[in-house]
């Protein structure tokens, strides 16, 4: 069962440290503009993390920083963390949500996703971190693009 919370600034340094162990993008986490929610163990480890940013007119969304820690995979977590963010980010308005992943297809295709115009997805959410990043920096050629609908 997922608990999840919504990412406070005492939850900065270990969810940095998480995503980096994931290899997702750091960009913006501390960022108001990108929505995170973090699980955390009886322990206080972070066990899970997902989350959104929204392009400037609201009606779309990038769904980013979905991560399980190793031991949790398999068990259905990913695919109730990423539902959290769609249905959060359909909730705010949102009418497509796009992600940017290169290794993970199979999961997302379950989740309703298809493959989506890596351009296009740039244009509709250039200012999200991910974009500008990935813009600034070329990794925007090499990314695998994915978007559904939302309802
Ligand atoms: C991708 C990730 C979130 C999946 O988490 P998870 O808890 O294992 O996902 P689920 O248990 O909900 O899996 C749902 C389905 O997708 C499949 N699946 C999960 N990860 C997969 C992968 N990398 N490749 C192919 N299939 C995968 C599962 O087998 C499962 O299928 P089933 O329902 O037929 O059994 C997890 O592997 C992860 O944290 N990866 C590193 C971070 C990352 O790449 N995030 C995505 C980019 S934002």
């Amino acid at each position: 069962m997922l608990t999840l919370h919504p990412a406070a600034p005492a939850d900065h340094e270990a969810l940095t440290a998480f995503l980096r162990g994931v290899d997702l993008t750091l960009s913006g986490l501390d960022s108001p503009s990108v929505r995170l929610w973090v699980e955390r163990d009886a322990d206080g480890a972070i066990a899970a993390t997902t989350g959104f940013e929204l392009s400037a007119d609201g009606h779309d969304a990038l769904i980013r920083s979905v991560a399980v820690r190793k031991d949790r995979r398999r068990a259905g977590a990913g695919s109730a963390l990423a539902r959290h963010a769609v249905e959060r980010a359909a909730a705010c308005g949102a009418r497509r949500a796009w992600l940017f992943s290169r290794r993970s297809g199979p999961f997302w295709r379950k989740l309703g996703f298809g493959p989506a115009d890596r351009r296009e997805l740039a244009r509709r959410l250039p200012d999200t971190y991910q974009v500008r990043l990935f813009t600034e920096t070329g990794q925007l050629d090499r990314e695998v693009a994915w978007c559904r609908p939302l309802p």
